[in-house]
């Protein structure tokens, strides 16, 4: 399908749709997506800047300089700890949402991000890395909370049409959070020695404005009718969100997910695990979130100025700052497309072409000694790389998950699926700069089995769920497909049919 077709129909009924509430609401929430990707592109810059403070405060305290192992050990923890935090905050996010709403715990848990910028801001000052650790943990708990909460949030408040492009707002968010960073991280701006503690606590200005915004948006609608059976409130919230006095068919759809949720009420994460109707879409939502991290981009985000350094890149930092950019404006191209092209098809693209790039990636890196100007096909590599990503399997995984469970399981999927991805974060974050080190130039051939591995479960188990409502998607997956079969392509039918067999 040409590009352009993609993005022309229906762009009235779009418009229409996005209300200034609307817009408010999703806007505000993202703001902790920002913070997420804030964190995870602010450690790549200033790299060197902060490994210099690391060893004078080692050099203070043992009087001799640091050994190598130890500042890499010491820098893998700082920059993986991170996702430890991410993981269980990921894990506690059915513990705030159903009890405080999705709003009120949006806002609370940027206490979170107040501790940890003051942590890691005076952790100079203090002359402790261990500070610096703590900190990257703490914003670590709130970000894992946020990639909970967010696509949770997003896809409750927004319209079945716009589901998917609002929900790529959140993966938006992540990205702009990391270009935010890798330009406060260039030395001319904070990433030099004086300012660093500063670039890492910069966290707290976003956290202002979104303890600003949220208590101007309203709570989800559907938590209001689903969960507190507030059929006003609810209604009230819909007719502000969607610009129109006629909310009847969002509360029917909303009332028929709410009475087959009577049927099955409140479900814990080890009755996810248990019941047979949930195994399947349990299996997609958690590949997807593995296919998502252990595609290697976070190699990329954590340490690409050092990859580039060592692929012979004379300005590795704008380099960077390039991969940031890309990154951007491909997140831009997937959020107009993924309501036409459909969530399935633009995560096998994205999965193929990743690969496709890793192979390019590991020639350039090969040939570097022999040929010089291999440095720019690295370049090339790595920025399709991102591009690639950023087309399907950045944005997909996050908001996906809310689509394939309804409203019972939801929270506790959301929960399982947040924990597989970072703990994914976390190993690909620990030990890449030890498996570069192993296996270098060919350390992105691992990632192109994974891809393609990816790719492949992709192609046979991942149902299309675009355009179709929450109820609908979970019925797919429920047993009673059969009579909803005209939904499904001929390889949908396939995944479901082996349903029994999963
Ligand atoms: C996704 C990933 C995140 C990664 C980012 C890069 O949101 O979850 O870990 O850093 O994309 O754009």
């Amino acid at each position: 399908m040409p590009f352009i077709s993609l993005l022309t129909p229906c762009f009235l009924c779009v418009l229409q749709q996005l209300t200034f509430p609307l817009l408010l609401s999703v806007g505000a929430a993202v703001i902790g997506s920002l913070q997420f990707g804030y964190n995870t592109g602010v450690i790549n810059a200033p790299q060197k800047v902060i490994e210099r403070f690391i060893n004078n405060t080692w050099e203070q305290r043992y009087n001799e300089p640091i050994t190598k192992g130890s500042l890499t050990a010491i820098w893998s923890i700082a920059v993986a700890i991170f996702s430890v935090g991410g993981i269980f905050g990921s894990f506690s996010v059915g513990l705030f949402v159903n009890r405080f709403g999705r709003r009120n715990s949006m806002l609370i848990v940027n206490v979170l991000s107040f501790i940890s910028a003051v942590l890691m801001g005076f952790s100079k000052l203090a002359s402790s890395w261990e500070m610096l650790i703590i900190g990257r943990f703490v914003v670590g708990l709130y970000s894992g909370l946020s990639t909970g909460f967010v696509p949770m949030y997003v896809g409750e408040v927004s319209p079945t049409a716009l589901r998917g492009a609002l929900g790529t707002l959140h993966q938006l968010g992540i990205v702009v959070g990391i270009l935010i960073a890798q330009v406060f991280g260039l030395e001319a701006v904070m990433g030099n020695d004086d300012l660093w503690p500063l670039l890492l606590s910069f966290i707290f200005v976003f956290a202002v404005i979104q303890c600003i915004l949220l208590p101007l948006c309203p709570e989800s609608p559907r938590f209001l009718l689903i969960n507190k059976n507030e059929e006003n409130k609810a209604k009230n919230v819909l007719k502000k969100l969607r610009g129109t006095s006629d909310v009847s068919t969002d509360i029917k759809e909303m009332k028929e997910e709410s009475r087959k949720m009577m049927s099955e009420p409140k479900v814990t994460i080890l009755e996810l695990f248990r019941s047979h109707r949930y195994r399947q879409p349990l299996v997609v939502a958690v590949v997807l979130q593995l296919s998502q991290q252990l595609s290697g981009i976070n190699a990329v985000f954590y340490y690409s100025t050092r990859i580039f350094e060592k692929a012979g890149v004379e300005q590795p930092v704008y380099a960077t700052i390039g991969a940031g950019v890309v990154n951007t404006a491909f997140t831009v191209v997937s959020l107009f497309i993924v309501e036409r092209a459909g969530r399935r098809s633009l995560h096998l693209i994205g999965l193929f072409g990743m690969a496709g790039a890793t192979i390019l990636m590991t020639i350039a890196l090969a040939l570097l000694e022999k040929l010089k100007w291999m440095s720019y096909l690295s370049i090339v590599a790595i920025f399709s790389f991102v591009a690639f990503f950023e087309i399907g399997p950045g944005p997909i995984p996050w908001f996906i998950v809310a689509e394939l469970f309804s409203q019972g399981p939801r929270p506790a999927a959301i929960a399982v699926a947040g924990f597989s991805n970072w703990t994914a974060n976390f190993i690909v974050g620990m030990c890449f700069q030890y498996i570069e080190e192993l296996t270098y130039p060919y350390v992105f051939i691992i990632f192109t089995v994974l891809l393609l591995i990816f790719f492949i479960f992709t192609y046979f188990k991942v149902p299309e769920t675009k355009g179709r409502t929450f109820d609908d998607i979970a019925a797919g997956f429920g047993g009673s497909s059969v009579t909803r079969g005209e939904k499904f392509s001929p390889e949908e039918l396939n995944s479901l049919g082996a349903d029994s067999q999963l």
